[in-house]
């Protein structure tokens, strides 16, 4: 199995090209279920969580062409089965994303449920319950979701709490439902508002679309699009974090500053000085102390769950103590266990990581354990002193595309072994 061998100490320099949105091209993918016209998807970025949805959907009999120019082709003219098993669908929670889709224009699917998670009992009872208010006939049983519907209706429907994935999956089926759905308390990531343009362009009715309240005018078809992956926010965010913490100066291109909102504040008011640029840039930089902050997680606009990793290790080097309160996954401290075996001063009362800061990394083997965790545990490596070696790799795959090779060219001293 593949590891990173990092050698820490190196400020970053340079400009990388930031990639499409993991979290936004896997809703496109399946939104493409909706229709029998062919679907175009561009910057689209090449990681495994991608593939695997490419795989779910050929099990449909999608038939997809990639092109050379980071781009998909989806053509669903031959859908034969609605069942995604659950071999694929345990490696990939986001497979859940299909069930609305399938319902909505076929009115079936059987759907492995989810499952746990590292980073928490991830349940999909709002997804259950939504559709069954949209008309769905759902069975549990076997570790499956089966589902029938002649035609989805309208309805109402509060999330509580909000939840991204479930938004988007009955925001797909609200598409070609019979009649008006509202959704409230809806997701507002910008990965969401990124599907609702695209199911737009699919001819799809949306209102409100940014806002915590979706209203949905559901049509009888919806025909194929061309449509542009946003940027990835969370990935721009872990490379701006990176330069803050190797005290480097960076240039990152392709990526939306007005997505980071949150991010950019709290690490403006840490120490970093950050330009946003004509073209879509954003450089950072950080030569002097950097200090601690406080910050709670919460759903977008709030601080981005999927970053908490990530500021966990720059609170460590920061001056001073840091309070992050981690409010949207039940167990998402797996990394503090490695980030403390490195050095890490990181104090754990319920969800809540109480960070002593000026702390001195030092190198060491370390095994990553979820997407996010395992970001946090390559950015810890550029800043420790000596060798860091990650195992697990894997899981840093599903979510960033050649990590080491972006990194490699900001002049980290990083390397990919097999082994
Ligand atoms: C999405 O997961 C993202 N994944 C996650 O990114 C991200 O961390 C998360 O949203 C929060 O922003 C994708 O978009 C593919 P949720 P999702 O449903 O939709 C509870 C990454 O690193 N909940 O918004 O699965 C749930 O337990 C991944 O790229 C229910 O109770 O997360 C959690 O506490 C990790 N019932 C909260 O909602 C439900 O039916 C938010 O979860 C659904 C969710």
């Amino acid at each position: 199995m593949d590891k990173i061998l990092v050698r820490g100490g190196r400020p970053l320099s340079g400009s990388i090209s930031i990639s499409g949105a993991k979290n936004a091209t896997l809703p496109a993918l399946a939104a493409s279920l909706l229709t029998t016209g062919h679907v175009h998807l561009s910057n689209i970025p090449h990681l495994k969580d991608v593939t695997t949805m490419v795989e779910l959907l050929g099990q449909h009999g999608s038939a997809i062409t990639i092109d050379d120019k980071l781009g998909v082709e989806i053509d669903n003219t031959n859908i034969t089965s609605f069942r995604a098993p659950y071999d694929l669908v345990r490696t990939m929670r986001a497979s859940i994303l299909v069930m609305g889709p399938l319902l909505a224009r076929y009115g079936q699917t059987e759907i492995s449920l989810p499952g746990g998670c590292a980073i928490g009992s991830r349940p999909v009872n709002l997804h259950i319950q939504g559709l069954r208010a949209m008309g769905a006939e759902i069975e549990l049983g076997g570790g499956y979701i089966r589902a029938r519907a002649k035609r989805l209706k309208g309805t109402r429907f509060t999330f509580d709490p909000v939840t991204v994935t479930g938004t988007e999956n009955l925001l797909m089926a609200a598409t070609l439902a019979k009649g008006q759905t509202i959704l409230e308390n809806a997701a507002r990531e910008p990965e969401v508002i990124d599907l609702a343009r695209c199911l737009i362009r699919m001819g799809a009715k949306i209102h409100g679309v940014g806002t915590s309240t979706l209203v949905i005018d559901g049509v009888d078809h919806l025909q194929g699009c061309h449509h542009a992956i946003i940027p990835d926010r969370i990935e721009t965010a872990t490379f701006m974090i990176a330069a803050v913490l190797t005290r480097g100066d960076v240039l990152l291109t392709n990526t939306c500053a007005e997505d980071l909102r949150n991010p950019i504040d709290k690490l403006i008011q840490m120490g970093a000085t950050i330009d946003e640029l004509e073209g879509n840039c954003i450089r950072i930089r950080c030569h002097g102390d950097i200090n601690a902050i406080d910050l709670e997680t919460s759903p977008y606009p709030g601080f981005p769950t999927d970053i908490q990793a990530q500021m966990l290790v720059l609170n460590s080097l920061a001056k001073g103590t840091g309070i992050v309160t981690e409010t949207v996954f039940e167990n998402r401290f797996m990394h503090v266990s490695e980030l403390q075996r490195m050095g890490a001063d990181i104090l754990i009362r319920g969800n809540t990581a109480i960070v002593r800061g000026s702390t001195r990394l030092i190198g060491a083997p370390v095994m990553a354990t979820d997407l996010r965790a395992s970001a946090s545990l390559v950015l810890a490596g550029l800043a420790a002193e000596g060798e860091t070696l990650i195992s697990r790799v894997y899981h840093i795959d599903r979510g960033y595309e050649r990590i080491e090779e972006k990194l490699r060219a900001l002049d980290a001293d990083i390397q990919r072994v097999s082994g």
